[in-house]
């Protein structure tokens, strides 16, 4: 019998219980929890049936002004009224109204946008124009970084997710993290004083086959365990980046327009980048991201015939809603709200763990914060299986907290809320985490 005239038939086998949608959904991230969510509002998620759950991640590090803020709302409104998407090539008013007011943000000679979907997506254009610009194909990123799931962006993500898909790009390279509570060459403990930056680039060198084209960075790893760099250290490594020929990439995914109390981390670290990456904060949970570079690095990759084209780059309606986020973190001084309110988050997580032995570190910056849990202070073990633990019984008592415990990286609690988020809804999630750390124990 051909193809076909082969009979139509059910996948599913006469007799045998109909399949939910769950059960047609592949696995992304290990298993699936067992609710569903029906509306988020704010710093709030409501499940199907009827629990309330406070945000502490902000959906996925994204929804800093919480969700459903009314700008958002209404810029989507009126932007899906004018038009939702174009041919790559054309552009509309709010596309470039957005690369304008974002540079008026940024330092020279910071100049250049094209805006993208996510975070891997505006890393992989920024690797792309800088091997297109140096000629060379080495890129260097940071043992516990995540940057993207996109190959390139994949290629220089260490943290998680290498194992069983085969070569990663060549010429990409692991620089140690510099994590003070964990210093990665056991130099130093609780201060960087940047050693492990020069020893990880006697490794890189070494490897090199003298093709340098950039260092992509997380000015506060995220995935990494929550680690701002110490200071001086963005500095240094822009120096000895400039010394071989790369380039330097902040990725600023996470910790862009506000969360972090400044426009941008970067610019707590006394440095102007080749290229800023924006994606999750920028479009407040809608897909939006931004590569961001010079007038020059633009102008040669023009001249190099540089193609990056995507279906939705350069999209009218997230470029409308990017928009709306800039105006609110400006409108609303989100920035120093984070600031405000993430002293008072930390605050609350330094007085937990006064009482609570296995937490052995506090850290972060804004409100962007970290709690790394312990077997003992002493050796900083970390407790992986107690942080799991930690995270469900939040979830059962109200709050929702995202833990990372990646090999050699900890097992870090990531707390993130929206910017907007009450001081009393601080104050409640700080209750709820106290609860479940007793009664892990
Ligand atoms: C720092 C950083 N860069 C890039 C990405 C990738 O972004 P996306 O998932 O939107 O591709 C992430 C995602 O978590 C991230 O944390």
């Amino acid at each position: 019998m051909s193809v076909m005239s082969a009979p139509v038939t059910s996948a599913t086998p006469a007799g045998t219980p109909p399949r939910s949608g769950l059960d047609h959904l592949i696995r992304y991230g290990g298993p699936f929890p067992d609710f569903l969510v029906s509306r988020a509002e704010g710093s709030w998620l409501t499940t199907d049936d009827g629990r309330r759950v406070l945000d502490f991640t902000s959906g996925q590090m994204c929804a800093t002004l919480g969700h459903g803020h009314p700008a958002i709302l209404e810029a989507m409104r009126e932007a899906g009224g004018r038009a939702v998407h174009l041919f790559s090539g054309f552009l509309s008013h709010d596309v470039i109204e957005l690369a304008r007011e974002l540079m008026a943000l940024l330092p020279e000679p910071l100049a250049r946008a094209m805006f993208l979907s996510t975070g891997g997506e505006a890393n992989e254009a920024a690797l792309r124009l800088a091997k297109l610009n140096t000629g060379g194909h080495e890129v260097l990123a940071f043992a516990g970084s995540w940057h993207g799931m996109t190959a390139g962006a994949a290629s220089s993500t260490y943290s998680a997710g290498r194992r069983g898909y085969g070569p990663g790009l060549p010429g990409t390279m692991a620089l140690p993290t510099p994590n003070p509570y964990r210093c990665p060459i056991a130099h130093c403990r609780d201060r960087c004083d940047l050693a492990c930056l020069d020893a990880g680039l006697g490794l890189t060198d070494a490897q090199s086959v003298g093709a340098p084209a950039a260092a992509i960075v997380e000015p506060v790893l995220s995935a990494g365990g929550i680690v701002p760099l110490p200071s001086g250290y963005l500095a240094r490594l822009e120096q000895r980046c400039q010394e071989r020929g790369m380039l330097l990439i902040v990725d600023e995914a996470q910790t862009a327009l506000g969360r972090v109390g400044t426009m941008f981390a970067f610019e707590q670290h006394d440095v102007v980048p080749d290229f800023v990456t924006l994606s999750k904060t920028l479009g407040g949970g809608l897909p939006l991201s931004a590569t961001v570079t010079t007038d020059a690095i633009e102008a040669d990759a023009f001249d190099k015939g540089f193609l990056h084209v995507t279906s939705h780059v350069s999209d009218p309606l997230p470029a409308a809603v990017g928009r709306a986020v800039i105006e609110t973190v400006l409108a609303e001084d989100l920035g120093a709200r984070a600031v405000a309110t993430g002293a008072r988050l930390r605050a609350g997580l330094e007085e937990l763990q006064r009482r609570h032995e296995p937490i052995g570190d506090v850290r972060g910056v804004g409100l962007m914060l970290g709690v790394d849990l312990v077997q003992d202070r002493e050796s900083r073990e970390p407790d992986p299986a107690y942080g799991s633990a930690v995270t469900e019984r939040c979830l059962d008592l109200g709050l929702n907290v995202n833990i990372v415990k990646f090999a050699g990286l900890g097992s870090v609690l990531r707390i993130a809320p929206p910017l907007v988020i009450a001081a009393e809804d601080i104050d409640l999630g700080l209750e709820i985490l106290d609860q479940a750390l007793t009664d892990c124990r």
